[in-house]
């Protein structure tokens, strides 16, 4: 019987384990830019986007003002043409948090008159995030040390357990 309920406890805490090794990233678009019209460079944010490896359950923070600009998901024809009158959703407020819920291309543009135009647009490429395991990660962070020690914590109760 206690064997049983040990079994049980360690199940729950390699699921746990488990849910923490796919833990989301959040990201700040622009990093201290934030979310505006870039000054100097109308490609600004494909080149923030590029070198990033975006997973599904990532977060996107856009950081503005309310009012001064806002968020919009688009299809990749509004994104080129910076269309603003076929939108998939628009948050107004600012900070907004979008989570990445699919694989493939989220596009993402500023509705205000010319703020798109200005390079005010994001275009990211998310990909599955089954793979993302601490081993594979790249730079290493403190939530990737911390997954990396709950994993080895439950590791030890394992085989303490089965011994
Ligand atoms: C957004 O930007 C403002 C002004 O730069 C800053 O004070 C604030 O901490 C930022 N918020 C987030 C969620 O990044």
């Amino acid at each position: 019987m206690a064997r049983k309920i040990s079994m049980a406890a360690l199940s729950v805490v390699l699921a746990a384990t488990l849910v923490q090794i796919t833990y989301a990233r959040t990201y700040t678009v622009g990093d201290s830019i934030s979310w505006q019209i870039p000054n100097s460079n109308a490609d600004f944010y494909d080149d923030w986007a590029e070198n990033k490896d975006f997973m599904v359950g990532d977060v996107l923070v856009f950081n503005f003002t309310t009012g001064a600009h806002n968020v919009a998901e688009v299809t990749e024809v509004a994104y080129d043409a910076c269309s603003t009158t076929d939108t998939i959703f628009t948050e107004n407020n600012g900070p907004a948090r979008i989570t990445l819920k699919r694989t493939g291309e989220y596009y993402f543009i500023c509705t205000f008159p010319a703020h798109c135009f200005g390079g005010q647009k994001l275009k990211v490429d998310v990909r599955n995030g089954a793979s993302t395991t601490p081993g594979i990660l790249g730079p290493p962070s403190s939530a990737s040390s911390l997954v990396a020690t709950l994993y080895l914590v439950s590791m030890s109760i394992a085989l303490v357990l089965l011994c």
